[in-house]
């Protein structure tokens, strides 16, 4: 039997943060004493999809228990490509209703709209000036958009999207970052960066860690298994949405693109098709992908299909109804998140000043 070509990524379990001894770091400006996480993820389309839930929100789930947990809608990245404005309203709502729906309490968590804490915007531009052009270049997002759109057309702020995406972090000293596996060269940007200004102006910064789930931490398209679900995929076929019909899901992972042979087996290489459908539904289910294997020796790839569509739609449907049910009162949704912008506020207003105060700019007396 061929051997798994599944490289997991590093993983950083809460256990691991919560070992981190802070007691060097609690000094810093909106550091506390307790653990702290920080995520976002981008109100880019009308519906997250199952690579957003099982590689990130999951997560965000799991760990608003025992850390201070802050979690935002980055609607300023949301504007990196020309958006009708109705739109990013609507769909900065609408992942803020899929957010508590799946599990995000915002008694628990600081939940916030980043173009609400006015901030962000004002720390990416220090970090900006900090960053090399070539460093910028080669992050991995920043070549595969502006290769869609062609250099010359991409707006700039495609390029100081990753700036921004560490100022989100940094404003914030989190100890970890619960991300999906593409964040990875964001999360290290972060890291140099912080590192960077604490070398030039002294302890400022926490430098925080990325933390990648165990399973689902790349989810890829149902329909093209080597390239990851994305929002910007070129046919919806191959994305599984959090808001979508029920009948929809299933018909979607009944025609997902499967591979030659008959073998229920994980290999990312040979069999990306089936190895994709394992980690889903290892993830759903939070089965091991062998027990999965497992289980579908002497099995068709159309029992696994059946099965894995039945355990995704009992999972997201609770998930999608209660949404719904948000969607229907955008007044308190909008309380909800001008509350998590107020304490949003509060932490990150004190180390923005800490960073104006190092770069050199005069205090203002009001
Ligand atoms: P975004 O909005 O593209 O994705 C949100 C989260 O979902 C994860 N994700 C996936 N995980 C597994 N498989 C997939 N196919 C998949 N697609 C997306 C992402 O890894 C992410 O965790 N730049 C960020 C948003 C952001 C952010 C931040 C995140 C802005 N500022 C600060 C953390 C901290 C983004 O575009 O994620």
């Amino acid at each position: 039997m061929t051997e798994p070509t599944h490289r997991p990524p590093r993983r950083i379990s809460p256990a691991d943060v919560l070992a981190q001894d802070t007691s060097n770091t609690a000094h810093l400006p909106g550091a506390g004493t307790k653990h702290r996480v920080l995520s976002g993820m981008q109100p880019s389309g009308d519906s997250l999809h199952l690579g957003n839930y099982l590689g990130a929100l999951v997560n965000w789930v799991k760990v608003q228990e025992e850390f201070d947990a802050f979690f935002f809608i980055p609607d300023l990245h949301a504007i990196t490509t020309p958006q009708d404005p109705e739109a990013v309203r609507h769909r900065t709502r609408n992942t803020a209703a899929q957010f508590i729906a799946g599990g995000i309490d915002p008694e628990k968590s600081v939940l916030f709209v980043q173009s609400q804490v006015p901030e962000h915007a004002q720390l990416a531009w220090v970090l900006m000036c900090m960053t090399g052009m070539g460093e910028a270049e080669r992050m991995t997002q920043f070549k595969d958009k502006a290769a869609k759109q062609g250099t010359e057309s991409a707006g700039v702020g495609l390029l100081a999207y990753p700036m921004l995406m560490a100022a989100d972090i940094l404003l914030y000293q989190p100890h970890g970052v619960p991300v999906g596996d593409d964040q990875r060269q964001h999360v290290e940007l972060t890291r140099d960066l912080a590192q960077r200004f604490n070398s030039r102006h002294g302890e400022t910064f926490v430098v925080p860690s990325g933390f990648y789930p165990e399973n689902g931490a790349r989810i890829y398209d149902l329909q093209h298994p080597t390239a990851k679900m994305s929002k910007s995929a070129d046919s919806p076929n191959g994305l599984i949405n959090l808001l979508d019909e029920p009948k929809v899901t299933a018909k979607r992972i009944k025609s997902a693109v499967t591979d030659d042979g008959t073998e229920v087996r994980f290999d990312r290489e040979a069999k990306p098709g089936v190895s994709n459908l394992l980690s889903i539904f290892a993830a759903v289910t939070d089965r091991s992908i062998p027990e999965l294997e497992e289980a579908y020796v002497g099995k068709m790839y159309g029992h696994l299909k059946v099965d894995l569509a039945e355990a995704v739609v009992e999972r997201l449907t609770p998930i999608r109804t209660r949404a719904l049910e948000l969607l229907d009162d955008p007044a308190e949704l909008d309380r909800l998140l001008d509350h998590g912008a107020a304490k949003a506020r509060a932490v990150a207003a004190p180390v923005l000043a800490e960073v104006y105060s190092k770069s050199g700019f005069l205090t203002p007396s009001r």
